[in-house]
Order: structure tokens, then C-alpha cells, then sequence
């Protein structure tokens, strides 16, 4: 048995170590060494109902929580998966030595944005990268016994799928040039979408949404489109949104805007169970209504001078050297100016809760993958997300795997979009995927993606615009507001639209969330 898993961030690492565990070898291949893979910058922590700061937490909390914070659009399925999986996940990671802050209780779970109960395990504000690096070596052992071989900067060329049958892929070294097709069976674990947004998120410009757009050139039914999430506090610098991540919120951090002249904290007044750590959604929502008034400022901020000495030391320190450095500003003593920004992209390939893809032979795990999060992801859970997807879908294609018989090689020359074209599609999305949608502007820019089509130079600016066009009628089809996606000519959230919005080569369409099997 072959197989193939494409990205080599904490879910294709996940899927690669399971498999390799299992002995059985894989090839993993990547557009960037793992060491840069977008995972590597999450920052906040993740979740795990472990239960160990004495709030009665359970895995069923967690599920609640995250199907409530998804508005009920995750596959529960999935979910319950996800959260049961977890305390075993995070304390792999502590016995691979991931120094997570602890106390004499074990693991410190801190709060994060739509949770009842602390449930988030964190090593400062650099949780990501240490998972990634505990990762990274565990998967070398692995490597030098030749059961991990790595293709990096290899980027997917083709997908082959004959009826509807993933026969394998093929790639091209970015270097050379150089094809190489392999056949078997594929794992996509590729990321977010961030390269139709360019500019505007905090997640990598490497993660170019090529594949997804691959996908639904290929037949691959996508799903959610519509459901980009917008993390409540980010600052612009040269190029992306800078992440001041919700952990802030979670030791102390309070959102204000000045309101006739006095701060004023929103959030408290409107939110008093949750407050400042309401899901992102709401937050960022929020943040739009208050700063569109006319008794109010602009300008939100981010007030953390009230976070003890103590926590920002062990806790927060890496948060406060970002700060500085990119700001000039010491968030200990001055408040930060803070605005929502694209952070991460809950619809994506749809999978089932095993991780199938709608193409056989063809699965999908992480970021690039749509079944968890539902409306709207709560801060944790992606990098949760990322290793138990990894896992679930290598253990899948275990029991699953065939043989398959050799594909010719492929010479079709790699292609990207040109910097140009990109910046032309995220110009557009931008304007009017915004936190808040109505028919009108996302009629506006199906029309605006529409012109384009005559500029496009290849085959991937062709396939990169098809799946912007997609992206804008999934937010056309839902006719609701539900999480990340609120439209102002459909205010209310409609149990009809409980649905997930899908779209294939030719269609979009609803499709039922699948059914809780227990
Ligand atoms: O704010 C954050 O640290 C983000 C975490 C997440 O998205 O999971």
C-alpha cells in the first residue's frame, strides 16, 4: 500500500506518525520544510477536557461547547470524536516532553473564547510551535528507518481521480522543476485558504488555496465556504494581520472603545457570563456594531495592564516581546489598537467523521478540512483539530488502503497564479466577505469575479477564480445568519439553513448535517 499525505503541518505530521507507528510507510510531501508549516505559528493553546483545575469538566462539556460555538453546523459526529480524543492527544504531548505550565494538579488549563470551563493547555503564547517541534522528532525517528520519506518543496501538481477514485498524485519540485507522480492512496493536509484572502489573514501566504481549488476543479465536493472566521484582535502589519492572541482574554485582557469620551467595555456590559471571551463570531461582531456608532471611536482596544506581573512573566512573556517589537508599545502598561482580521476558514473539503473526502481513496485532515467547527471554531480547537484529524484519517486509510496500479507520469508543467491575479481575487473577497454580508454586495462581487475571468492566464488563476466564485455563492445560498456568517438583509438564524452549504464542479447546493449515530 502506497500513500501520499500532502502537507507536513501538525496534521500531516499527525497522519505520517500514526501511520509510521503502524508500519506502515508514507510519503510525505510539502510545499515548505515542516519547521515553517503555518502550525507553527498558533499561539493560544489546546483544548482538552482533562479536567484538572477543579470545574467538574467533562468531554461532553467540551462537545457542547464546541457544537454550540459552531452554531450547530459541526458533524456531531466528528465532534464528539474530537473532544473524547483529546485528553489522550494532549497528554502524548506532555510525555513527548512538550513543556506545557503545570502546577502540582498537573496540566494548567487557562480560558479561552466560548468555553464554559478552563480546557485550554498552553506552553506561554507558543503552543503551536512547541507541538510542532515535539512532533517534528518524533516523525525523524521514523524518517531514518525509511518509513517517513520526505518530498520537501514539492508542491501538488495533479490530482488523478478517475471515477471518482483517487488513483494518486503527482508533484513538482519547486527547485527543479522536476515532476513526480506516485500512486495510492492521498491524504490533503494542506491548510486554510489563506491565499484568497492575501493580506488579510493571520495565517501564512504560503497557504496558497491551490489545492482546494484543485479539488473542486476535480470533482471534490467542498463545503462551508462561506464560514471564514474572523479572530477579534489582530493588527495590520506589512503584508498580514499580526495575531494578539485570545489568550490575553483568557488571563485578563478587556476590550474597550471610547464612548463619549470614557472607555467603555463593551463586552462586560453586553456579555456577562462570557464577557471578553464570548466566541469569535460575536466578538468580532460586536466590535464592527460599537465602532459604527456615532457616540463611539473607531478605534477598539485591547486593555491588559490589568494582567498581573506574575502571569505576564509565565505565561504571556513571548505575547509582550511580539507586542514590543512590532509595535513599540508595551502592552503591560498601554493599551493596544486592535481590529479583526481573517484567521481561520472552518469550511474547506468535506469529510465525513473518518475523514473521507467525497472521492474515494481521497481523505482530508486539518485546516483544509470542513467537519469540526461548523459556523465558527473556537480558539483551541484547531490545533486539537490539526492532530487528532491527522490521526483519524491515517487510521482510516489503514482499514481502508488498496492496491492501485501504477499511473503513467504526468509532465503537465506545474502552474501558479501570479501575484497579480491573486492580489485581483483577494481584492475583491475583501471588500465584501466581510463580517457582515448582504445580497447586494456579494451579488456585487460575484460580478466583479465575473470580469475577471477574461484576465485569467492559466489554468490555476482559472481554478483559483472558480473557487472565489464558489466561495461567494455559498454566501449567497445561505440566506441566514449563523456564526461567522451574518447577513444584514437575514439578521435571524434559521433552522431551515441548519445545513451545510456544498458545492461541487458544477452546483451549489444544501446538504444535511450527518445524523448523531448514538
Ligand atoms: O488567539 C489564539 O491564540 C488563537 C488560537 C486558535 O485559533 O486556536
Amino acid at each position: 500500500m502506497s500513500i501520499m499525505i500532502i502537507g507536513a503541518g501538525l496534521a500531516g505530521l499527525s497522519a505520517a506518525l500514526t501511520l509510521a507507528e503502524q508500519g506502515t510507510a508514507c510519503t510525505l510531501v510539502s510545499a515548505q520544510a515542516s519547521e515553517r508549516a503555518q502550525s507553527v505559528m498558533a499561539e493560544g493553546g489546546i483544548n482538552a477536557a482533562l479536567n484538572t483545575m477543579g470545574e467538574d469538566d467533562s468531554v461532553a462539556n467540551h462537545v457542547a461547547d464546541t457544537m454550540r460555538g459552531g452554531v450547530f453546523l459541526a458533524d456531531p459526529n466528528a465532534v464528539r470524536g474530537l473532544c473524547a480524543g483529546a485528553p489522550a492527544i494532549v497528554e502524548k504531548f506532555y510525555a513527548l516532553g512538550v513543556p506545557f505550565s503545570t502546577n502540582q494538579n498537573g496540566i494548567i488549563q487557562r480560558n479561552f473564547g466560548g468555553q464554559k470551563k478552563k480546557r485550554t493547555a498552553f506552553v506561554k503564547s507558543s503552543t503551536g510551535k512547541m507541538l510542532m517541534t515535539a512532533l517534528i522528532d518524533e516523525v525523524r525517528k521514523y524518517e531514518v528507518r525509511g518509513l517517513v520519506k520526505r518530498l520537501p518543496h514539492h508542491r501538488l501538481n495533479t490530482l488523478h481521480i478517475e471515477n471518482n477514485t483517487c488513483r494518486g498524485v503527482t508533484v513538482t519540485d519547486t527547485f527543479s522543476g522536476q515532476n513526480i507522480t506516485l500512486s495510492g492512496s492521498v491524504i490533503l493536509a494542506c491548510g486554510g485558504m489563506s491565499g484568497l484572502f492575501e493580506g488579510l489573514t493571520t495565517g501564512t501566504t504560503q497557504n496558497t488555496a491551490e489545492v482546494a481549488a484543485l479539488c473542486l476543479e476535480q470533482g471534490v465536493e467542498l463545503a462551508n465556504l462561506e464560514m471564514i472566521q474572523y479572530h477579534p484582535t489582530t493588527i495590520g502589519i506589512s503584508g498580514k494581520r499580526l495575531l494578539i492572541t485570545e489568550a490575553a482574554r483568557g488571563e485578563g485582557g478587556r476590550l474597550f472603545v471610547n464612548r463619549s469620551g470614557k472607555p467603555w467595555y463593551f463586552m462586560e456590559e453586553k456579555y456577562p457570563e462570557l464577557k471578553n471571551l464570548m466566541p469569535r463570531d460575536v466578538v468580532s461582531a460586536e466590535m464592527v456594531a460599537v465602532t459604527a456608532r456615532d457616540d463611539c471611536e473607531k478605534q477598539v482596544w485591547l486593555d491588559m495592564t490589568g494582567i498581573k506581573k506574575k502571569v505576564w512573566q509565565s505565561r504571556l512573556s513571548d505575547l509582550r516581546a511580539q507586542v514590543m517589537h512590532y509595535l513599540a508599545i508595551d502592552p503591560q502598561r498601554q493599551p493596544v489598537p486592535v481590529s479583526p482580521g481573517i484567521h481561520y476558514f472552518m469550511g474547506g473539503i468535506r469529510t465525513d467523521a473518518a475523514h473521507r473526502t467525497s472521492c474515494k481513496n481521497l481523505y482530508a485532515a486539518g485546516e483544509c478540512a470542513c467537519q469540526y467547527h461548523g459556523a465558527n471554531r473556537l480558539g483551541g480547537n484547531s490545533l486539537l483539530g490539526a492532530v487528532y484529524g491527522g490521526k483519524t484519517a491515517a487510521q482510516t486509510v489503514l482499514q481502508e488502503a488498496q492496491p492501485i496500479d501504477p499511473i503513467a507520469p504526468c509532465a503537465d508543467i506545474y502552474r501558479e497564479a501570479s501575484p497579480r491575479f491573486r492580489a485581483a481575487v483577494s481584492n475583491i473577497l475583501g471588500r465584501y466577505l466581510k463580517i457582515l454580508r448582504c445580497e447586494s454586495e456579494l451579488l456585487q462581487a460575484q460580478s466583479e469575479l465575473n470580469a475577471l475571468e477574461p484576465s485569467a492566464q492559466n489554468a490555476a488563476e482559472a481554478r483559483l477564480l472558480r473557487l472565489a466564485q464558489a466561495t461567494v455563492q455559498c454566501a449567497l445560498l445561505r440566506r441566514e445568519s449563523r456564526g461567522a456568517h451574518r447577513r444584514t438583509d437575514y439578521p435571524d438564524t434559521d433552522p431551515a439553513c441548519q445545513k451545510q452549504t456544498v458545492v461541487n464542479r458544477t452546483n451549489v447546493f444544501y446538504r444535511d448535517i450527518p445524523k448523531e449515530t448514538e
